[in-house]
C-alpha cells in the first residue's frame, strides 16, 4: 500500500490521519510519508524509500533508530513484564543516574510525556509558593497543557493557532508571555518563570548572554521558582544539560525525549526541599498509572550510560562542521541561509535569495523568516532527494549520534542542489 493510501485509511479512523498534528505536513503542504521501520539515521517508508532522518522522533531517538543498546534493555525488560503499578529498580537507577549527571538536581519524578512534566512542574511551583501567576515566553513550546499553549512555538505556529480552542480564558488568565530574550521585571504574585533554556520550538533560538544569569536574578528576588523546560536540551546537549551548560541552576527541571530512549516518558526533577511538597510527601498531587514505566526506563538508563561528556562534546564538533557546511551549501545553491547551533542542536532558517534578515533572538524574528516562506519548497527538495527534514519552519535538525560522516556530507550535497532547484524555480516563476 502506498504512502497516500495509508494516510487517506488513518484519515478515516484517526483526526487528520495523525497523532500530532506536525506529522500531517499541514504547513508544508502534501501527503506525509508513513514509517515502517528505521535503522540508525534512517528510516523507511511503506513505498521502500529510505530516507535520511533529521527528525529522529523530534529528539527522542539520541543513538538513532533501533540502536541494539535500547532494543537488548527493552527485550531484557519485557520479558519480566512490563508495568506493575509498584516500585521497580528501574526507574531508581535512572533517578539515580540523572541526580548524577544533573548538578543541583536531586529529586525527580517520572512521567509518560514532557506534558506530564511541564504541567507536573508548574502546579508543584505554584503550590509551593501559593502563588498563580506563571510566566513563559513568546515562541516557547512546553507541551499542550491548558495554561501553557498559550503564544506556544512548534506545532501551535506551525498551524498559525494562538493557542487552542477549548481552552477556557480563566486557564490561561494567570500566563503571562513576555518575549524571549528580555529579562521580565516580575511582580511578587509570580509563582514561576518558565523557560525554554535554548529555545527549540520556534527553530532554534539561542538565549542571548546574561539573558538565563538574569532571569535566576529575577526570579531570586521576588521569590519565584525558574524552571528550565529541558524536554529537548536535557541529555542532547551534553550529559548536565543547560543548567551544567550555562551554570545557572533552577529550581525545577523538564525533562523527556531522550530520557526514554524513544518510549513515552517525562520527569521533573528538583531540591528535596520542593518535593517536599508533592504527594504523598506533601499536599500536591500528581500521579500516574504508567508513571516510571519498566521498559521506558530500561531504555533511558541504557542511552544515558552509552554516552559520556568526551561523546556529546566530540558529536557537538561534528554537528558544529555539518551545520557550517550546510549553511554555505544553500547559500551556494542561491537560496538565503543561517544554521545556528547550540551544543548539539541546529536550527534551520532559509529565505529567498538576497534576503537581508539576521539570525533570530525572539519568535517575531523568526516568524519573519517564515513568513517569507522558502521552506516548504526547500523541505520538498530535500525529501525528494532522500533527507527528510522536520515538516515545518519551527522544528530544529535532530542529528543523532548514528548520523556518519558520509551521511552529513550527503545531506549538504543534497541541500545544495535542492536550493538551486527552490531558487531556479522561484526566479522562473
Ligand atoms: C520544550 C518542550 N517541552 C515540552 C514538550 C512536550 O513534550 P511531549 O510532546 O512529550 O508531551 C515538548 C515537545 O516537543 C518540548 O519540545
Amino acid at each position: 500500500m502506498s504512502n497516500a493510501a495509508w494516510f487517506a485509511r488513518a484519515q478515516e479512523v484517526i483526526p487528520g490521519g495523525v497523532n500530532s498534528p506536525v506529522r500531517s505536513f499541514r504547513s508544508v503542504g502534501g501527503t506525509p510519508y508513513t514509517v515502517l521501520r528505521g535503522s540508525g539515521a534512517y528510516v523507511e517508508d511503506v513505498e521502500g524509500t529510505t530516507y535520511l532522518d533529521f527528525v529522529q522522533s523530534y529528539g527522542a531517538s539520541l543513538l538513532g533508530h533501533a540502536s541494539d543498546i535500547v532494543i537488548e534493555a527493552v527485550d531484557r525488560t519485557v520479558r519480566n513484564g512490563s508495568t506493575f503499578g509498584a516500585p521497580t529498580p528501574g526507574e531508581v537507577l535512572l533517578a539515580e543516574a540523572i541526580v548524577e549527571r544533573v548538578p543541583g538536581l536531586e529529586q525527580i519524578r517520572f512521567v509518560s510525556s514532557g506534558t506530564e512534566a511541564v504541567m507536573s512542574a508548574v502546579r508543584l511551583a505554584r503550590g509551593a509558593t501559593g502563588r498563580s501567576t506563571i510566566v513563559k515566553f513568546d515562541g516557547c513550546y512546553h507541551g499542550h497543557a491548558d495554561a501553557l499553549l498559550v503564544a506556544g512555538g512548534s506545532g501551535v505556529a506551525q498551524l498559525g493557532l494562538k493557542g487552542s480552542a477549548g481552552v477556557p480564558d480563566g486557564a490561561v488568565a494567570d500566563t503571562m508571555v513576555v518575549p524571549y530574550n528580555v529579562v521580565p521585571t516580575l511582580s511578587d504574585d509570580v509563582a514561576c518563570v518558565l523557560v525554554e533554556p535554548i529555545a527549540a520550538n520556534m527553530n532554534l533560538v539561542k538565549p542571548r548572554e546574561g539573558f538565563l544569569e538574569g532571569l535566576r536574578a529575577e526570579c531570586d528576588r521576588v521569590g519565584a521558582l525558574l524552571i528550565f523546560d529541558e524536554v529537548i536540551t536535557g541529555f542532547r546537549i551534553g550529559p548536565g544539560g543547560c543548567a551544567a551548560a550555562t551554570g545557572v541552576t533552577p529550581d525545577l527541571w523538564c525533562f523527556g525525549k531522550v530520557i526514554g530512549g524513544g518510549l513515552p516518558v517525562g520527569g521533573f526533577g528538583g531540591s528535596r526541599e520542593i518535593f517536599s511538597h508533592l504527594a504523598p510527601l506533601g499536599e500536591v498531587y500528581q500521579g500516574g498509572t504508567l508513571s516510571g514505566n519498566p521498559l521506558a526506563m530500561a531504555a533511558g538508563l541504557a542511552v544515558l550510560n552509552s554516552v559520556d561528556a568526551q561523546d556529546y562534546a566530540t558529536h557537538t564538533n561534528r554537528v558544529g562542521t555539518f551545520g557550517r557546511a550546510l549553511c554555505q551549501a544553500i547559500r551556494d545553491g542561491g537560496l538565503w541561509a543561517c544554521v545556528p547551533q547550540a551544543g548539539t542542536l541546529l536550527g534551520l532558517y532559509v529565505a529567498p535569495g538576497g534576503s537581508s534578515f539576521s539570525a533570530p533572538s525572539n519568535y517575531a524574528e523568526s516568524k519573519a523568516i517564515a513568513a517569507a516562506d522558502a521552506y516548504p519548497a526547500f523541505f520538498h527538495a530535500m525529501l525528494r532527494r532522500g533527507i527528510a527534514l522536520a515538516p515545518g519552519a519551527y522544528e530544529v535538525m535532530f542529528v543523532s549520534f548514528a548520523h556518519s560522516d558520509d551521511d552529513l556530507a550527503r545531506a549538504v550535497e543534497a541541500a545544495r542542489d535542492s536550493a538551486r532547484e527552490v531558487s531556479e524555480t522561484r526566479s522562473a516563476s
